[in-house]
């Protein structure tokens, strides 16, 4: 395990040391998690240059910091005001199941263009496969439901492959990535799949485990929550050391390629490693003081987005997420209260991190939409 947050950085750089790829170690199994699990391919995450370079180059134009402010910062800005308002007049809601996980849901797969009524099963499922532990009931339904995603994401690849064909493909990423050239050939149907998946998988729940983080740390401490609805400000610093504090992802395998010597340690071709993004984000020698939000914190170097190749292609809609939604609900739920005995950690901390569930009360509100603007 590699836990330095120097060693991380050097880890996460190095790709010709350190393959992300499945090889005949890991198998068939996800060659990113340790142990390996046994999950389709992610594309691109499990690729090593050149292969993985287009179709990595596809997703960062697509989630450029642009493309995320004209394109989706409105539709964000929408789907915040229309959960908050399906909570606000009862004066209590679950702040994961009604408020994070639906928002990052409803603005990543409606970007990716999958239809409004399989949203919450969805976002859901993604949720519910880390938060429990195997053999509970929501863990298992929520596998279930990963097989029913895989059919779902499927389907709506072959309706877009027919649009493009008849000459009218819609403005959404899948038929996007449908018309992308890899290497002068369109970008096969199974990767198109492949990076839907990754999308979904990699964007949902890691912004709703760090948006849950920052509302259950601003419910400690009611001093960040007076200095963040005073100096809104303080936004442009306080996003990134959410994440850095309260790292959704806890760490990344890799499988080492040649010898490689890393903090004195000697590496060998075949051996596996795991690199600790959120033990990096934590290390006193790069962060003094590195237990305390310090809302203003610069510089910070964190790597709860990753770094180097992989580095995540999402961050810019993840940053604005935190930002917009932990915003507006101070705005709108200023003296929101959270249930303590509500709070349930992941299960399992190898995946994802964070909160399973966290009830919350709060003083009611008006609704802002129409009541027929459902979507
Ligand atoms: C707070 C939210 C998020 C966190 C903490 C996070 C974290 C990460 C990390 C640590 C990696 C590197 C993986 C590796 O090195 O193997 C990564 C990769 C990735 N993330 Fe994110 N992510 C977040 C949000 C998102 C969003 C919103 C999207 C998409 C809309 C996204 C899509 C991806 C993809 C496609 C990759 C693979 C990139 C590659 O292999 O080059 N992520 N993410």
């Amino acid at each position: 395990v590699v836990s330095r947050h120097e060693d991380v950085s050097a880890v996460l750089k190095d790709y010709k040391s350190f393959s992300s790829a499945r090889n005949e170690v890991t198998g068939d199994r996800g060659s990113v998690s340790q142990p390996p699990m046994p999950f389709k391919a992610l594309i691109p995450e499990e690729l090593d240059p050149p292969e993985f370079t287009p179709y990595k180059r596809a997703l960062t134009g697509m989630l450029s910091p642009a493309r995320v402010s004209e394109e989706l910062l409105p539709r964000l800005d929408h789907w915040i005001d229309y959960f908050i308002d399906q909570v606000i007049e009862k004066g209590e809601c679950d702040l994961v199941y009604d408020l994070t996980s639906p928002v990052a849901g409803a603005i990543a797969l409606e970007w990716l263009g999958m239809p409004r009524d399989d949203w919450q099963r969805i976002s859901k499922a993604y949720h519910d496969i880390v938060g429990y532990p195997l053999e509970d009931e929501r863990a298992q339904a929520a596998l279930r439901d990963l097989g029913w995603i895989d059919e779902r994401i499927a389907e709506e690849v072959a309706i877009r492959q027919r649009e493009i064909a008849d000459g009218r493909p819609r403005n959404d990423v899948i038929s996007a990535l449908l018309q992308e050239e890899i290497d002068g050939a369109p970008m096969a149907v199974d990767r198109v799949e492949s990076m839907a998946r990754i999308l979904i998988a990699g964007g949902v729940d890691t912004s709703t485990s760090t948006v849950t983080s920052a509302l259950v740390h601003l419910h400690h401490h009611r001093d960040h929550r007076a200095a963040l609805i005073a100096d809104p400000e303080l936004w442009t610093t306080a996003a990134d050391e959410f994440v850095r504090r309260y790292p959704a992802v806890l760490a990344h395998a890799r499988t080492v390629v040649r010898d490689v010597e890393v903090g004195g340690c000697v590496m060998k071709p075949g051996e596996r490693i795991l690199a600790s993004e959120a033990s990096a984000c934590w290390d006193e020698a790069e962060f003094p003081d590195a237990d305390r939000v310090i809302l203003d914190r610069v510089p910070n170097r964190h790597v709860g987005f990753g770094l180097g190749i992989h580095r995540c292609p999402g961050m810019h809609l993840a940053r604005e997420t935190i930002r917009h939604l932990t915003k507006r609900i101070l705005e709108r739920m200023p003296d929101y209260e959270v249930d303590e005995a509500s709070l349930v950690r992941y299960a399992k901390q190898s995946t994802v991190s964070g909160w399973v569930t966290a009830r919350a009360t709060f003083t009611p509100g008006p609704r802002v939409l129409p009541q027929d603007q459902t979507r």
